[in-house]
């Protein structure tokens, strides 16, 4: 399986066919479809669905579903099935079973907090691309030691944001970052203007006040205007 390919660390590959249909060759794809993935938490299984449609028609269409809620599994299974326009994945993918439930379930790719060799595998195995979290030099080796060179930078602001992403690029300048974790519509176009930066994930186009109230127009705006934050 193709997992980084051979690109520099700002460079997403052109989407394949495979891409266009809404089906991830490579993590890398990702980054095709916007500058920024949303970190989202579903409590109530009837909001997937308009929760999505609400960030499509804002023009986000990767979701990152975390797997930090009893009803995550279902949430993204109703999505798959019903959203076909939006490419969800798994986020906090901490184990080999996860990987297993969330490749059942219907995601399109997986997200894991740190990175585990016995996760990158099992990932490989399944055919499920991951985006694997790393926060240490030491981490980004070890996952590039599997074929991983397309990484979450996390928590991104707490280990060092901008800071610790410049100072990568030096023994690291084939390795592309999506950090997340403290990034905010204002700070976010500092992250997205670094070159081994793809995209950059966050919560805050789901505000949990707004997915409470159903609120799915602010969530769509807040799509629309985090489509142009690469400046
Ligand atoms: C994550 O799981 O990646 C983070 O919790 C998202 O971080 P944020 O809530 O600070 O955006």
């Amino acid at each position: 399986m193709a997992l980084g390919g051979a690109q520099g660390p700002g460079e997403a590959q052109s989407p394949s066919g495979e891409a266009q249909k809404g089906i991830l060759m490579n993590i890398r794809d990702l980054a095709l479809a916007g500058p920024v993935i949303p970190v989202i938490v579903i409590q109530r299984v009837e909001d997937a669905v308009p929760l999505a449609e609400a960030l499509v028609a804002g023009g986000v269409t990767v979701l990152e579903v975390t797997l930090r809620t009893k009803v995550a599994l279902q949430a993204i299974e109703a999505i798959a099935a019903a959203v076909p326009d939006a490419i969800v994945g798994a986020g906090t993918v901490r184990s080999v079973n996860d990987v297993h439930a969330a490749k059942s379930a219907g995601c399109r790719f997986a997200v894991s907090p740190g990175y585990l060799q016995t996760i990158g595998q099992a990932c490989i195995a399944a055919g499920l691309p991951l985006l694997p979290g790393v926060s240490t030099a030491t981490e980004v080796m070890a996952a590039g030691a599997d074929g991983y060179d397309f990484l979450k930078l996390f928590p991104a602001t707490a280990v060092g944001g901008i800071g610790l992403l410049k100072a990568l690029t030096g023994p690291f300048p084939d390795v592309a970052f999506c950090p997340t974790g403290g990034i905010t519509f204002e700070t976010a176009p500092q992250f997205l203007s670094l070159p081994n930066v793809l995209v950059c994930g966050g919560s805050w186009l789901t505000p949990e006040h707004s997915v409470a109230a159903k609120d799915w127009q602010s969530i769509t705006r807040l799509a629309q205007q985090a489509r142009f934050l690469r400046t």
